[in-house]
C-alpha cells in the first residue's frame, strides 16, 4: 500500500497534457493504479488522475458507493480508465458543485455536460465503454480533464460560485451537509 500526497494547484505537471499509455498490464501500469487507488481512499476522493501523484500519465480512476465528501452524491461504478475520450450525448449541460484534492477546502460551481459516452481501457488493455449522466458523468469529466492540465476552477463561469468551503457553506450556497467536508 502506498499513499501518495496529492499535488496541489500550482504544480506545473497539473497544467500539462499527460501521456498515452502504450503498455497495458505492466508492473509499473498496476502499481501506480493501485498507488492511486489507495490515495483516493486515504483522502476520500471520489476520482484521482495519475498527474495528481506526480506522474504524466494518462490514467484516471473513480468510483464509491457512499463518500463522505459528496454525501448527496449517488453511487458511481468503480472504474479504472485508461486513455479515455469522451463524447457528448447532446447539448445539455448541468451546472453542479465541484471539489478537488488539488484544489483542498475550497468548491465551485461548474457546468459539465449532462450526459456522455465515454471509452478507453482496463489495466489489461481490455476496452472500456460505457454511458453517464448526472454525478457519475460529473466525475468522468473532472478527471479526464486533470489529463488535459485543466482544473475546475478554469471551468468556473460565476466567480461569485467559488471559494471556500466553510464561507460558501455560511452563507447558506452549498446545498450540501458540510460541516465535517474539508477538501
Ligand atoms: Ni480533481
Amino acid at each position: 500500500m502506498a499513499i501518495h500526497s496529492v499535488l496541489r494547484m500550482g504544480h506545473p505537471l497539473l497544467s500539462q497534457r499527460a501521456t498515452e499509455v502504450r503498455d497495458f498490464d505492466t508492473v509499473a501500469l498496476n502499481n501506480l493504479i493501485r498507488d492511486m487507488l489507495d490515495t483516493m481512499h486515504a483522502e476520500d476522493g471520489v476520482g484521482l488522475a495519475a498527474p495528481q501523484i506526480g506522474i504524466s500519465s494518462r490514467v484516471v480512476v473513480f468510483g464509491f458507493d457512499h463518500n463522505p465528501r459528496y454525501r448527496n452524491a449517488p453511487a458511481v461504478p468503480r472504474t479504472v480508465l485508461i486513455n479515455p475520450v469522451i463524447k457528448p450525448l447532446g447539448d445539455a449541460m448541468e451546472e453542479a458543485w465541484e471539489g478537488c484534492l488539488s484544489v483542498p477546502g475550497m468548491r465551485g460551481l461548474v457546468p459539465r455536460y449532462k450526459r456522455i459516452e465515454y471509452r478507453g481501457f482496463d489495466a489489461s488493455g481490455t476496452p472500456v465503454v460505457a454511458t453517464a449522466e448526472g454525478f457519475h458523468a460529473r466525475v468522468v469529466q473532472h478527471e479526464c480533464d486533470h489529463l488535459d492540465g485543466i482544473l475546475y476552477p478554469q471551468r468556473v463561469c460565476d466567480f461569485t460560485r467559488f471559494g471556500f468551503i466553510s464561507e460558501l457553506a455560511d452563507a447558506g450556497l452549498l446545498a450540501m451537509n458540510t460541516a465535517d467536508d474539508q477538501n
